[in-house]
């Protein structure tokens, strides 16, 4: 970025602890340069005592940001700190990203926006089965079953090892939502018409348990929101057992949308350029 871009264009971050795995520069990076703006987005790595600190830089315009993402482990404080967090944030506690308007930090998260875009992009129709079935309980599933809830299906069985996670996830997003032990499993999948993966379980070439997805619906999808590798395990075998699949990646690349709208002014689009960029970046690393 040159300095130019810096000083006439608005500044925002993506900050975490640790945040040099992160992707968003490059996706930032992207639209900036292929919309032609001035503006700069930048990991800005903050260490959990230096949070608070770091908001209030943001509120008093010391920092010279005007917003940015967020990510592990801050999603929470920034949610706490912000003045004026949406009922998306609200609900999950958490927000992950965050922006300055008439003096006030704003907050949102979309992850629910960008697991729901990536399946609208990929897979028209998912929404059209009222059965999904979420396996995992951990922080990443509950974007998802908030935004699959908020677009209308019915009934979300959400299965998890430790059940108590799973029926915490039931008593917050409500009666909708069912929580199951994971013997469960092929029991609730009968006739769901999506399955999503919010396990770790096969991520960055783990094993992955041997899965019978035969009892969900004959036209079924199934996804993973784990994008590295970007066929997971858990996909593979969807596909070999004749079901339709979307990878995780366009989660990533979707819950980007809204901040950089709000930073930069300009809807970016999500693209097959900058989806080979980031294929391209995976596989250097
Ligand atoms: P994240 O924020 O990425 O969702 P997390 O909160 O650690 O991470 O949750 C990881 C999820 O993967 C949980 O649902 C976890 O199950 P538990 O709640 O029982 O821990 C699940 N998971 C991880 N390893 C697993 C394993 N070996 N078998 C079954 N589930 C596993």
């Amino acid at each position: 970025m040159d300095d130019s871009r810096e000083t006439f264009g608005q500044n925002a971050f993506v900050t975490g602890f640790p945040v040099k795995h992160s992707r968003s520069p490059l996706i930032h990076g992207h639209w900036l340069r292929s919309l032609g703006l001035a503006g700069s987005y930048r990991a800005h790595e903050v260490a959990p005592e230096q949070f608070g600190a770091f908001i209030a830089g943001i509120k008093d315009g010391s920092s010279g940001f005007i917003g940015g993402n967020v990510t592990i482990p801050h999603k929470e404080l920034a949610f706490q700190l912000a003045d004026r967090p949406d009922a998306l944030s609200e609900e999950l506690g958490a927000s992950n990203t965050l922006w300055m308007e008439e003096g006030k930090l704003h907050a949102s998260n979309t992850d629910g926006r960008g697991f729901t875009a990536n399946l609208d992009e990929r897979h028209p129709g998912w929404d059209q089965t009222d059965t999904a079935v979420i396996f995992g309980a951990g922080g990443a599933s509950r974007a998802v079953i908030q935004a699959i809830r908020d677009r209308g299906l019915k009934n979300i069985h959400v299965v998890n090892r430790t059940i108590s996670r799973a029926q915490e996830l039931a008593d917050r997003f409500g009666p909708a939502i069912h929580a199951h032990p994971t013997d469960a499993l092929g029991e609730v999948m009968k006739g769901a018409g999506l399955f999503i993966n919010t396990t770790s379980l096969g991520m960055d070439g783990e094993a992955a348990p041997q899965m019978d997805f035969s009892p969900l619906a004959s036209g079924a999808v199934v996804t993973d929101i784990v994008y590295v590798p970007l066929l997971t395990p858990m996909l593979i075998q969807a596909e070999e057992q004749g079901f339709a699949t979307v990878d995780g990646l366009g989660m990533l690349l979707h819950q980007a949308v809204p901040g950089f709208a709000k930073w930069f002014g300009k809807t970016p689009v999500v693209d097959e350029a900058l989806r080979a960029l980031i294929i391209a970046d995976m596989e250097k690393h």
